[in-house]
């Protein structure tokens, strides 16, 4: 029977399946949903990929175009969440998040390494989410311009695991990182 006897413990455990999931392309961990508040106050959500998770720099990051209502979003409200659940794990993960959308030169070796093929997300005629007269009535034409990455800053930490005996704790980052259990 599987235990977390303390809090430092739990977290690196959700860590350590975050970064299974930016490496291995078939981990569930790779494909969170992505949660921003839209203009008229709905929360909206969408499936990710989920490209770089830094514990260092405390950050979770996706990439976008620019065109995407999320960003459209974004730019009014930065505040985001990140949801992950990983069955096999019985791990659920949620991530309270300020994104930073960075675009241009800071983002210019992150587009170099995206393969030719991968480019087509990024810049696309007429924009996502604009209405088409037929499916097929939009073209793609990839450009650095379009690219956006979003680096989502955590703030705080929900970690909830279904063992045996259930447990959930929160970590919460303001100046410093505090935890506890709470009842899960
Ligand atoms: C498996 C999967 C992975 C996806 N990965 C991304 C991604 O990394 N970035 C992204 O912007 N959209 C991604 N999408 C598309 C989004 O779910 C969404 O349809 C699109 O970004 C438009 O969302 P928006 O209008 O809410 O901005 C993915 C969709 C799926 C099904």
């Amino acid at each position: 029977m599987k235990q977390f006897l303390n809090l430092g413990e739990f977290l690196d455990y959700a860590w350590s399946l975050l970064a299974r999931g930016v490496a291995d392309p078939k981990s569930v961990v790779k494909y969170p949903t992505f949660s921003t508040i839209s203009e008229d106050g709905f929360p909206t959500m969408r499936t990710v990929v989920l490209r770089r998770a830094d514990r260092i720099a405390n950050c979770l990051e996706i990439h976008t175009d620019i065109q995407t209502n999320k960003v459209f979003s974004l730019k009014k409200n930065n505040l985001a969440g990140l949801h992950f659940w990983i069955p096999k794990a019985k791990f659920q993960i949620r991530a309270s998040v300020v994104v930073d959308i960075l675009t241009g030169s800071k983002v210019e070796d992150q587009w170099n390494k995206i393969p030719i093929q991968s480019r087509v997300s990024y810049g696309s005629i007429p924009p996502p989410g604009m209405e088409i007269d037929s499916p097929f009535d939009y073209q793609k034409h990839p450009k650095q311009d379009n690219f956006a990455v979003l680096r989502c800053d955590i703030r705080e930490l929900d970690l909830l695991y279904l063992g045996t005996l259930h447990q959930r704790a929160i970590y919460t980052n303001a100046n410093l990182w505090e935890a506890k259990w709470v009842a899960p």
